[in-house]
């Protein structure tokens, strides 16, 4: 059987809007017979990354930092699709994600080799699972998503894999939110979600069309800028 491991890198964990999103694209997948894990990574403990490279040198793939890092390799290594839940954080991807990413360069081997457009990277040593990038944003456009989207494409490169899958969501609130009016609006959202999961595992890929359709907002601009201040007036007046 297929299997997936979700990696859920938001600090607001299991009632994170990226659980919603991830929820939903896991639901998909199961339903195309994939087995899903969730590990949230405010669970475990992850530090950054000293530079020594050690793991290249001295104890080859190995860290001299003994924390959950080495329980996460080797999740990540029973996975045939990581699934990275995440918030945009400053047009990126949250602190601990970056860390977790930077800790990864442990699994390869030091030596350099040219990939197929000539590009120098180091030898693969670990296969590494396909990628599913799921990511919502606080502002209303799809375009806050552009640097993540090139960001992810590199680092599947130097990581001798490929981005699969990614469901982008601009107005990432209204996934959590319990508000009635939008309760439609985001049900349709999620069973479109669920539905890219399928495809991906029954066609490889996410169709243009649907990902046309999970581009769009949720609501118009103005409606949701007015709705986010509104918001955060309430919450200012309650301090
Ligand atoms: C430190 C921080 C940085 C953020 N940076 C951005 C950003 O660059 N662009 C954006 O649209 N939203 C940004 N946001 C908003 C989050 O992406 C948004 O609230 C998201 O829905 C949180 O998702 P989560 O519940 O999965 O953590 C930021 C939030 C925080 C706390």
């Amino acid at each position: 059987m297929s299997n997936a491991l979700v990696l859920n890198a938001s600090p607001r964990g299991r009632q994170s809007n990226s659980q919603v999103l991830a929820g939903a694209f896991c639901r998909g997948m199961t339903a195309a017979g994939v087995e899903v894990r969730t590990l949230f990574l405010t669970d475990y403990t992850v530090e950054p990354c000293r530079g020594c490279l050690s793991c290249w040198g001295p104890t080859p793939k190995q860290c001299v930092i003994h924390d959950d890092m080495a329980y996460l390799r080797k999740e990540m290594g029973h996975a045939e699709y990581l699934i990275l839940a995440f918030p945009l954080y400053v047009d990126s991807m949250p602190g601990p994600l970056k860390t977790f990413f930077d800790r990864s360069i442990a699994d390869g081997e030091p030596w350099f080799e040219q990939d197929s457009e000539g590009e120098t990277r180091h030898v693969e040593a670990l296969k590494a699972p396909k990628l599913v990038i799921l990511s919502n944003c606080g502002y209303p456009e799809q375009s806050h998503f552009e640097a993540v989207r090139f960001l992810f494409q590199r680092i599947a490169r130097n990581f001798h894999t490929d981005v699969v899958a990614e469901v982008y969501k601009s107005q990432g609130g209204i996934l959590g939110s319990s508000n009635q009016e939008l309760q439609s609006v985001k049900a349709t959202y999620l069973d479109r979600v669920a539905a890219a999961g399928r495809a991906l595992v029954e066609n490889g890929g996410i169709p243009e069309e649907l990902q046309r359709t999970l581009a769009e907002p949720f609501l118009p601009k103005d409606q949701y800028i007015a709705a986010v201040t509104r918001s955060f007036q309430a919450l200012q007046r309650q301090v």
